[in-house]
């Protein structure tokens, strides 16, 4: 069984408010990229990867993955507008005899060696994908524009869906090509009526959004 891994690294980061993308934008010593392409690398359950850079930095992205010595890295593209886009890119590298495909958010860079075995799990057992998710904790209510509660959302089955998620490649290649956007590649898959199982998730895959985050897991390193 082959697993390629795409890893999305294609955003501009306009939260984060950098000059440069939040791919290259710094956690410890190294650029924040380094960390999960190095986790990816480093995997017993990844066999190749495709890295989505940046359009116009594919080349300080090769030179990093080649700096670190990841030698699965099989392809780098330019991403595109959306992460639906950027993520169609990447799935065009991976061929045809891929059994699996592994999407992660470069954004996530503490990528735990245990969630990759757990998402990849169920495809075994005939489902259409898996995702990492963790049931939210706070109370939630639905509220509108002018702030004014209209409801308190029942809880107990709500998880919020992290990366990485896993998908037979061929589920995830018809997905895509309805060329749909979402904002994971699950909303794409579900869309299409596929069954996606929530394996558990992990806090140490927090997503930089704002500074406040790369501080945050800059201090878990
Ligand atoms: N991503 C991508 N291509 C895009 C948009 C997003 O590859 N066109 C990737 C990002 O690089 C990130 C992941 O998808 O690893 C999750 O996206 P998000 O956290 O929203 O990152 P950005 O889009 O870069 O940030 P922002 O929305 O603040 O601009
Ligand atoms: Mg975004």
């Amino acid at each position: 069984m082959s697993v390629w891994a795409i890893l999305v690294a294609a955003g501009r980061g306009e939260r984060l408010g950098l000059d440069h993308p939040k791919a290259f934008a710094k956690l410890g010593e190294d650029p924040l990229l380094a960390e999960p392409l190095r986790r990816l690398d480093d995997s017993d359950w990844i066999d190749a990867i495709v890295l989505v850079a940046p359009p116009g930095w594919e080349e300080p992205s090769i030179l990093l993955a080649e700096e670190l010595g990841c030698g699965k890295v099989s392809a780098c593209v330019p991403g595109g507008e959306t992460r639906a886009d950027s993520v169609r890119a990447g799935l065009a590298e991976v061929p045809d005899d891929a059994v699996a495909v592994l999407v992660h958010d470069a954004a996530r860079p503490l990528l735990p060696e245990a969630v990759i075995e757990r998402v990849l799990a169920p495809l075994g057992e005939g489902w259409d994908g898996a995702v990492p998710g963790l049931p939210v904790p706070d109370t939630l209510k639905r509220v509108d524009a002018d702030g004014r509660v209209l409801e308190t959302v029942e809880r107990e089955s709500l998880y919020a869906v992290q990366t990485p998620q896993a998908f037979p490649a061929e589920v995830l290649r018809r997905a895509v090509a309805t060329g749909g956007d979402a904002t994971d590649c699950a909303a794409l898959v579900e869309a299409a009526g596929g069954r996606v199982k929530v394996v558990p998730g992990d806090p140490l895959l927090l997503k930089v959004t704002t500074a406040d985050d790369l501080a945050k897991i800059a201090a878990w390193l």
